[in-house]
């Protein structure tokens, strides 16, 4: 599907599954079809006073709405960004890497397995390797070549989209269990915005939050990221995806 959409501006992708950029790009239907070809789709700017209606249209056709809270940062994320770079470092047991065209497939794999574990679900390689549209993916790696934690960013919205076209998705947070509390998550994620910003001149962040997701909440908010009156409404088709959750 992104193959096939990636020229139309009315849809979004940043290496997951294909949604619509927002309710003024589509209807319910374009959603809901979205999400029966792929399993899952969503919308990515749904006002939070539309959200209930959103969420029951999209249960009358069958699915499994889930519902996020828009997170956004420009200024304020960059340079959260620049002080949380300054201030600190990743342990010095572990590196830094940048993924690209030449990253070898077993750190892929050792993502993967740690971000899956932590109910992450990676994007897709290649746009972790940055091949498919603007992209970072950062990953801090143990002496063993385990991968301990993880972040990236994307444009989502074609760059034509008069709204969102210069606007980044930031996230895929994780940190290994035994990791936890080092400050990795945050190292990373800052990183990846500015790394975002010296390669792609991209200066505005977003992404979605699960209310109630705590963690998530302090280390957005630590980025300088806030909440806003915007959603992003998930949408599961249950006959692909029973749990009708697709990531944290
Ligand atoms: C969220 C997650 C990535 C944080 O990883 P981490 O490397 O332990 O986070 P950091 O050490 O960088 O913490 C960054 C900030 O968030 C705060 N924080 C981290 N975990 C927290 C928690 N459980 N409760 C409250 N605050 C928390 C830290 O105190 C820190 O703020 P500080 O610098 O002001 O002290 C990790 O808990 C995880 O993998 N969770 C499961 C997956 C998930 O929910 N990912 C987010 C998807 S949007």
């Amino acid at each position: 599907m992104a193959d096939l959409l990636s020229d139309d501006v009315r849809y979004s992708y940043y290496g997951r599954a294909v949604g619509l950029t927002s309710p003024d790009d589509g209807d319910i239907d374009q959603i809901a079809a979205l999400a029966r070809v792929q399993g899952n789709s969503n919308c990515s700017a749904v006002p939070l006073h539309k959200v209930d209606k959103v969420k029951s249209e999209l249960e009358a056709r069958g699915l499994t709405p889930m519902h996020y809270v828009k997170w956004e940062g420009a200024d304020t994320a960059l340079k959260a960004a620049r002080q949380v770079v300054e201030a600190f470092k990743l342990p010095e047991n572990l590196r830094m890497i940048q993924l690209d065209a030449a990253t070898p497939a077993p750190y892929l794999a050792s993502l993967a397995e740690m971000a899956l574990e932590c109910g992450v679900l990676p994007l897709c390689g290649e746009q972790l390797r940055g091949l498919l549209k603007p992209a970072v993916c950062l990953i801090a790696v143990d002496q063993d070549s385990h991968v301990v934690s993880c972040a990236a960013s994307s444009t989502f919205a074609h760059s034509d989209h008069v709204i969102f076209g210069r606007q980044a998705w930031w996230g895929m947070l994780a940190t290994h269990p035994a990791r936890r509390g080092q400050r990795l998550a945050l190292i990373l994620g800052a990183h990846t915005m500015l790394a975002m910003e010296a390669q792609y001149g991209l200066q505005d962040f977003m992404t979605g939050i699960e209310p109630g997701n705590a963690p998530s909440e302090a280390v957005c908010t630590r980025m300088g990221l806030t909440p806003t009156q915007f959603a992003i409404i998930g949408c599961a088709d249950p006959r692909a995806l029973t749990s009708g959750r697709m990531t944290k």
